[in-house]
């Protein structure tokens, strides 16, 4: 069944690929460099940003990479804030200062969410491969004194994760309004330093029940969100609340996706706004409707209880895993290949060393490595 008429209320502007910073578990794709020689320029943004409020999109959120290294960041979001958009910013603050933030601020910034690797500078900056906890802390101060609405994010993998007492109490003492803890999710750069990120059972159990317990002591008002990693669960996520259902994904040089993971996909050409209208590529385009509804779908998902809840799954996990997207997504108990999760768990600290990302590695690793765990 395919859904009436969808409206993408999310719209995601990856802006640049541009970053200062070199995680390891970075979801944008190895072959990042290619996008830089392409992006989209300030008046393609608008137009983007124009036609996603004209097929309903209420939520802009401006991500990277790091946004801030687009000089014309200030002006995106007042053109989007005029054409009614709340504005979320992405931001590691690098690239930002005092004076920066007020321009921000000025523009109509309307929420800012800022991503910290560890929770002390040596343990940030060595996950970052960037000097820039100090900077970070002062940022996320400046952030609250200016009264913006703000989230931290920690993205937890094994050699963080431990940290997780001192990441609440940071959050804490910054007077954070959510703090997301985000168990790291498998794609670009994660899928390739994945035994070096994976988690053990243990690690999660213990830091789900810290959080837990420390919700119930947090005498203030904050947010804490624990996102479980969906490899140690036995049911699918609900990837992008169902395919072509709610988001759009532009990168910077305007190609436009589901999710920001589908470039993976063995697509022959990719929709581009430099081509198509956005309205044309939401409700016309193959890429868009070849998940939407369930009318795709194969056993045992056709035939699953849960179909509408779970959509399936992930279609780049399954193509990841797979090599084909219209498979289970084998995080499902009921998939036949849910024996690669599990080997890809088993696997998890064989290997220590990541890759970081950066240019230089960035050149070994351009295609996308189907099914490492068979
Ligand atoms: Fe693309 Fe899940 S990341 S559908």
């Amino acid at each position: 069944m395919k859904p009436s008429t969808p409206i993408p209320l999310w719209l995601l502007a990856e802006v640049t690929y541009a970053c200062p910073l070199q995680c390891a578990y970075c979801s944008n794709p190895v072959d990042y460099p290619r996008y830089s020689k392409n992006e989209l320029s300030t008046a393609e943004w608008v137009d983007v940003f124009t036609q996603g409020r004209a097929l309903g999109a209420l939520q802009l959120g401006l991500s990277g990479g790091e946004p801030l290294v687009r000089p014309d960041l200030e002006e995106l979001i007042a053109e989007a804030r005029g054409m009614g958009y709340y504005t979320n910013l992405i931001t590691s603050t690098v690239g930002m200062d005092e004076s920066r933030l007020k321009r921000l601020r000025a523009a109509g910034i309307d929420h800012i969410q800022v991503s910290f690797q560890g929770a002390n500078a040596v343990a940030n900056d060595r996950f970052a491969g960037t000097e820039s906890f100090e900077h970070k802390i002062a940022m996320a101060r400046a952030i609250k004194e200016s009264g913006l609405p703000m989230v931290l994010n920690f993205v937890l993998h094994r050699e963080n994760i431990d940290q997780l007492p001192a990441m609440l109490s940071l959050a804490n003492e910054l007077e954070a309004d959510f703090v997301e803890l985000a168990n790291c999710q498998y794609y670009g750069w994660a899928w390739q330093n994945r035994s070096a990120l994976m988690p053990t059972q243990q690690q999660l159990t213990w830091a789900e029940n810290y959080t837990n317990d420390f919700r119930d002591r947090l005498q203030r008002k904050m947010d804490v969100f624990f996102v479980v990693p969906d490899y140690f669960n036995n049911t699918p996520k609900p990837c992008s609340n169902g395919w072509g259902t709610t988001f759009i994904s532009v990168t910077p040089d305007g190609t436009v996706l589901p999710c920001h993971g589908a470039v993976v996909l063995p697509e022959a050409e990719f929709p581009s706004i430099r081509r198509n209208d956005l309205k044309d590529i939401w409700h016309q385009s193959s890429l868009f409707n070849r998940y939407r509804g369930d009318d795709w779908m194969k056993q045992p998902c056709a035939g699953c209880d849960s179909k509408g809840e779970d959509y399936g799954g992930c279609r780049c996990q399954a193509y990841l895993f797979t090599g084909d997207a219209a498979n289970t997504d084998p995080v499902c108990y009921q998939s036949p290949q849910r024996g690669m999760v599990d080997a890809a768990i088993a696997e998890g600290g064989d290997n220590t060393a990541w890759q970081y990302r950066n240019p230089k590695n960035s050149r070994g690793l351009i295609q996308p490595i189907i099914a490492s765990t068979t």
